[in-house]
């Protein structure tokens, strides 16, 4: 590797002993599906192919000592032929001469070294470096199911298609391709679930033939921003325990007008790769910037990394590649920015395709359909949302829709300010309260006819009219599932709010939160620990609100209220 320094061209004047270092960090992916990365210090400007492929063979022969790779048969590189070849950076080739200017110094510049075979591979052994650089596994989160695994995922598409350019499409898409139609001959299996089972053929793929070629797989696709090899936006934090973009949002989420649509829900910086471990065996993720010309993938392999196959020392590498975008890529998201997360090889039972839908656009309904600050009365749409290839707006089932369809009267509402009385802190959290009224319509309690509409959507209800959950909690407008309060003591006292007092069996109280308050690391719950949480959950109760660390404002948009 040449150090030798070029004479400075310094278009601002610098003192001589004060010369500036320049390093290149290349990875060089190869014809073999492996791949090695230099570092150039100082180098000269440009060097011949030939030399650059040189120094490529010397490291790729002193890493494979080194390195841990899979037993796998691997051809063997023809050097001569790939000098003569050329070298793929972000779609431009590179032939003859390569000059060092073409790549950004200090950020990680990837290249395809081709060998003139006209066969290029897409996938690459030890790509990603994932090595967790914190201790936050310690935090894994518990009660995880199918549902809070997908909702992780959605999460962090619902945060991506957030950041998307006026006017580009927010595409969120999620789908479940399994080879149900395979049942067909067998006759018993027959999906006779709600949803149309036509339209299920019609998705999966019109030939019998296209059903053979697919992979039974969970697929979750946005038409955010998505990833790519850059240091600041690399797919690689999507692996990376810790490395997370999305928290720094969260902070943007604390104030604002209720019900506080600002998805930033990302936290703790593990909720994608853990929900993926938690799905299946394999992952594969594949995103695209719009600067990128290419999409990069990343494949998580749960067994590889859980028996430190992969791993050499103390490193957490997996397998990743750099390939075209795919035409309906494209035409899913024409902006050219994506982020798709695959998931092969499940285990988990998944819920008919119906009540997915229904599920999903409950726990997601404002971002699906929202009429509350139209003052039009129009229905605002702020994100396309597609459960197998159907829009959720579409879909009428599911709680929040048919709880809405049976509300009657004048919604009564207020916020609460929560700040923390302790000096030196200025933590604060916002909540707002909806109450709203279920009346007794035909001698019949609107509760009895909602959970009677749940039973005809296929739900299990075990609830009665005494016992059906009064207090439904979104964070950041999404639903959080497993908040376990009947109701909040506010309820039941009432104060001078008589008709609640009276009617509160009939009321239900929407609870919407910003990101002032924290959930569990599932995201199915409210952290107990959390001061606002505990405050909340005992407002109204005079004995239990002294006891707290927390002051509380009321008001409605900003207008305080006694
Ligand atoms: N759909 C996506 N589009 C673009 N970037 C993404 C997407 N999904 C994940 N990322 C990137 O990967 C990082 C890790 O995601 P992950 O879900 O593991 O953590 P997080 O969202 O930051 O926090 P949490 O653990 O609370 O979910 C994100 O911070 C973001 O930088
Ligand atoms: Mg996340």
């Amino acid at each position: 590797m040449s150090n030798r320094r070029p004479p400075k061209r310094a278009l601002v004047q610098v003192d001589d002993d004060e010369e500036e270092d320049k390093s290149y960090k290349l990875k060089i992916l190869l014809p073999n599906g492996t791949n090695v990365t230099l570092t150039l210090n100082n180098p000269q400007p440009e060097m011949s192919m030939r030399n650059f492929v040189n120094l490529v063979k010397e490291e790729y022969e002193k890493t494979r000592k080194s390195c841990v790779l899979s037993g796998k048969m691997r051809k063997r590189i023809d050097w001569n032929l790939a000098a003569e070849s050329y070298l793929d950076f972000n779609g431009e080739k590179i032939r003859g001469m390569v000059r060092l200017e073409t790549f950004k110094p200090d950020s990680c510049n990837i290249l395809r070294l081709d060998d003139g075979s006209g066969e290029a591979t897409t996938m690459y052994e030890n790509m990603w470096d994932l090595t967790p650089d914190t201790d936050m596994l310690r935090e894994l989160p518990e009660n995880y199911s199918f549902e809070t695994a997908l909702a992780d995922l959605i999460d962090n598409s619902l945060q991506a298609v957030w950041s998307c350019s006026p006017g580009n499409r927010r595409l969120i898409s999620v789908d479940v391709l399994e080879d149900r139609i395979s049942v067909f001959d067998s006759g018993p299996g027959m999906d006779r679930s709600k949803e149309n089972s036509i339209a299920k053929w019609g998705k999966i793929g019109a030939s019998i033939h296209s059903v053979d070629v697919l992979e039974d797989r969970i697929s979750v696709f946005d038409s955010g921003p998505g990833m790519d090899r850059s240091k600041e936006n690399s797919i690689a934090k999507w692996g990376k325990i810790g490395a997370s973009i999305h928290r720094s949002s969260k902070s943007k989420a604390i104030g604002g007008k209720p019900p506080y649509l600002m998805p930033f829900f990302g936290m703790f910086g593990y909720g994608g790769a853990y929900a993926c471990m938690h799905l299946g065996r394999r992952t594969l993720v594949s995103s695209k910037t719009k600067q990128s010309k290419k999409v990069f993938t990343l494949q998580l392999n749960k067994e590889a990394l859980i028996d430190n196959r992969s791993t050499s020392g103390k490193n957490w590498k997996v397998d990743g590649g750099m390939r075209d975008p795919l035409d309906e890529e494209t035409k899913l998201s024409p902006h050219g920015s994506f982020t798709k997360v695959e998931i092969f090889e499940w285990k988990c039972k998944i819920p008919e395709i119906y009540q997915l839908q229904c599920r999903l656009k409950d726990i997601y309904f404002p971002y699906i359909q929202y009429d509350e600050v139209s003052k039009t009365g129009r229905t605002l749409r702020p994100v396309e949302f597609q459960v197998h290839g159907e829009d959720l707006t579409e879909i009428v089932g599911g709680e929040v829709a048919t709880t809405n369809l049976n509300s009657k009267g004048e919604e009564f509402w207020f916020q609460i300010q929560f700040c923390e009385k302790r000096k030196g802190t200025s933590q604060e959290a916002n909540a707002r309260l909806k109450f709203v009224y279920f009346p007794i319509v035909h001698g019949k309690e609107s509760t009895d006819i909602i959970m009677e509409s749940f039973e005809k959507e296929g739900y299990k209800v075990s609830e009665s009219f005494q016992t059906f959950g009064r207090v439904s909690v979104r964070r950041l407008g999404r639903l959080l599932p497993e908040v376990p309060w009947a109701s909040i003591p506010f309820m039941e006292r009432g104060a001078k709010a008589s008709t609640l007092q009276k009617c509160c069996q009939r009321v239900k109280c929407f609870v919407d939160l910003d990101a002032g308050f924290v959930p569990t690391p599932s995201k199915t719950d409210l952290s107990t620990q959390n001061l606002f949480s505990v405050a909340l959950k005992n407002f109204g109760s005079k004995s239990k609100e002294k006891d707290n660390d927390v002051s509380m404002v009321i008001h409605r948009e900003g207008t305080s209220l006694t």
